[in-house]
């Protein structure tokens, strides 16, 4: 397998990780005509989304061009519920931004059938991709989407059990462990790595372990982000406290 250094963008504080970062996903998103864009849900994005909404929330004829494409979504909760990641997207950036829901691609939470569902994903990718822009987190289990320790680097779109840690990283944004689902579909490494580019965010000394590791540790399913090393098209946008730096 072949390994390449992602370039790596080196920012200060939050502050500044969060306007690099929305400086350098704004511009690749208007250098495309329909981007197809995963966002990620999480702690990490939420002032990037809001920078992109304060400096270019009034660019309408950009936002109604992007297709959003899932990440990630828990599986068997009701439509409607907040908890949906389809819905807290809505919330912070799709909704505020004007991405017209015909254009959000987005996982059926409650689909009788999820070996199906996660199916029809993926033919959906297949007829309507390239992704053009996987934008994703990193969990401090050096998970991406939903890719918990263990996925194969050829994965694709499945359902998959959530990880212990997983889950209580999770269970602060809804107030309790009981209310974080323990299956969720997740898009796979494999279909991650087809992307034209990749954006990987993280910020804060929680993370330092988990971006040690996709950078320097040895190339592993127990760590899913090190697959990034060997894709040549990505950027890692990541603080001081992030990489281990004061
Ligand atoms: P966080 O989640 O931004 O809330 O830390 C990242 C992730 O687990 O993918």
């Amino acid at each position: 397998m072949g390994e390449f250094m992602p370039d790596i963008i080196r920012t200060d504080d939050a502050q500044d990780f969060a306007d690099t970062a929305a400086r350098l996903i704004w511009a690749r998103i208007t250098s495309i005509k329909n981007p197809l864009i995963t966002f990620p849900t999480g702690k990490t994005p939420l002032d990037i989304y809001s920078r992109l909404l304060r400096d270019h929330g009034g660019d309408k004829a950009v936002w109604e061009k992007v297709r959003y494409l899932a990440l990630d979504e828990y599986v068997g909760l009701p439509e409607g519920d907040e908890r949906l990641f389809a819905q807290w997207l809505g919330r912070e950036l799709l909704d505020r931004a004007g991405v017209p829901a015909s254009n959000r691609m987005v996982f059926n939470s409650l689909a009788a059938d999820p070996a199906q569902e996660a199916k029809r994903m993926e033919q959906w990718i297949a007829a309507n991709g390239p992704i053009d822009i996987a934008i994703l987190g990193l969990g401090e289990n050096g998970h991406i989407g939903f890719n918990e320790p263990g996925s194969a680097f050829d994965s694709v779109t499945r359902q998959i059990a959530l990880s212990p840690e997983t889950r209580e990283a999770n269970a602060r944004y809804w107030g309790s462990l009981d209310k974080v689902p323990e299956q969720a579909f997740t898009l796979g490494l494999k279909t991650l790595s087809s992307a034209r580019h990749v954006f990987l965010l993280v910020s804060g000394a929680h993370k330092a372990a988990a971006l040690e590791a996709t950078l320097h540790g040895p190339l592993t399913p127990d760590v899913p982000a090190t697959v990034l090393r060997t894709l040549p098209n990505v950027t890692i946008i990541a603080d001081k406290a992030a990489l281990g730096l004061k």
